[in-house]
């Protein structure tokens, strides 16, 4: 089975789980309507990746790793769309959860996306006790203070903001959590896997403010200017739109060297390669292919 097919039947299952009844029906829709259709699944992808690249002896194990870190991650964009936060209206092309079915439940379906993401893994301890517990260490530390997500956003409320460890937090985190947790999935130690996620997340980051300064909230299917309108430090306001993107290569070039002896390290070499090319802003490149060359 390709990665996507059972990232998406572990989410589904997991939100089945959620919806039994005697659920409340209006959360119940909501928490479906969260996390589908999917964004990218870039992080799942990820972490499936790196546990293929590792042997993936315990494929059960890295489907709920997959699962839980995208549960994660669509709980992070249910609350950041809040008025208390970046007050979005769209996400992923149609109205953001609040919108759709007001705040209380908003608020509701992130913390039951995250509840949700910790069961997952402790269901997944069946296969493998010692691992899903790893699992779970390695995700709340990346979802939590001082590490995680919510010291990512944390920031935000700060009155001097160190733009690295915003972006470490706010976005680097799940990345990093992405690359241990399909090490960890696989059997192997979480440590050395770090750098790579780090690496990923940052570049990612950059891109992501590339695109906020560059595309409309047709293409993007989420509002764009928003570093702007909310005054937030961002890549392109420090380095411009060139130095934005050769920072995003040359980070991306550092993830390839960092990645750990693994039998699929060639293999994983060229997923981040092509990760970088996704990356990388299409308008950016035209823009590069039709300028005169010595100007
Ligand atoms: C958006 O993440 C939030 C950031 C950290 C920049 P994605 O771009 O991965 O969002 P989806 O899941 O594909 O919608
Ligand atoms: C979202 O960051 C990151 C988290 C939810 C932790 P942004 O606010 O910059 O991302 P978008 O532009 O809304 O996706
Ligand atoms: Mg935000
Ligand atoms: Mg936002």
């Amino acid at each position: 089975m390709q990665f996507a097919e059972r990232i998406d039947n572990a989410i589904t299952q997991a939100i089945r789980q959620g919806q039994h009844p005697p659920s409340p029906g209006k959360l119940a829709s909501a928490l479906h309507y969260a996390v589908t259709p999917g964004g990218a699944r870039i992080r799942p992808t990820i972490l499936m990746s790196v546990a293929a690249a590792c042997g993936d002896d315990r494929p059960a194990l890295a489907d709920a790793a997959a699962a839980a870190l995208e549960l994660i991650h669509c709980a992070s964009l249910v609350h950041d769309d809040l008025p208390a936060f970046d007050d979005a209206d769209v996400r992923r092309g149609k109205p953001s959860v609040h919108r759709a079915f007001g705040e209380p439940l908003a608020v509701l379906v992130g913390d039951s996306l995250i509840i949700m993401a910790f069961d997952v893994l402790a269901r997944a301890a069946g296969d493998d006790a010692a691992r899903a517990l790893q699992l779970i260490r390695v995700l709340s530390n990346r979802t939590g203070m001082p590490n995680g997500i919510c010291a990512g956003q944390g920031w935000e409320s700060e009155d001097e903001v160190d733009l690295s460890a915003y972006h470490a937090a706010k976005t680097g985190a799940l990345f990093m959590a992405a690359t241990q947790m399909g090490a960890l999935a696989a059997g192997q130690d979480a440590e050395p896997w770090e750098e790579l996620g780090a690496r990923i997340g940052e570049a990612f980051q950059v891109a992501d403010d590339l695109r906020d300064a560059l595309y409309d909230e047709e293409t993007l299917g989420k509002p764009v200017g928003q570093d702007d309108l909310h005054g937030r430090p961002n890549a392109v306001t420090e380095f411009g739109i060139d130095g934005a993107i050769a920072r995003m290569r040359d980070i991306l070039s550092g993830a390839i060297s960092s990645i750990p002896k693994c039998p699929g390290e060639a293999h994983l070499a060229k997923m981040v390669n092509a990760q970088a090319e996704a990356l990388t802003p299409l308008k950016w490149r035209a823009a590069q292919a039709s300028r005169i060359p010595g100007e």
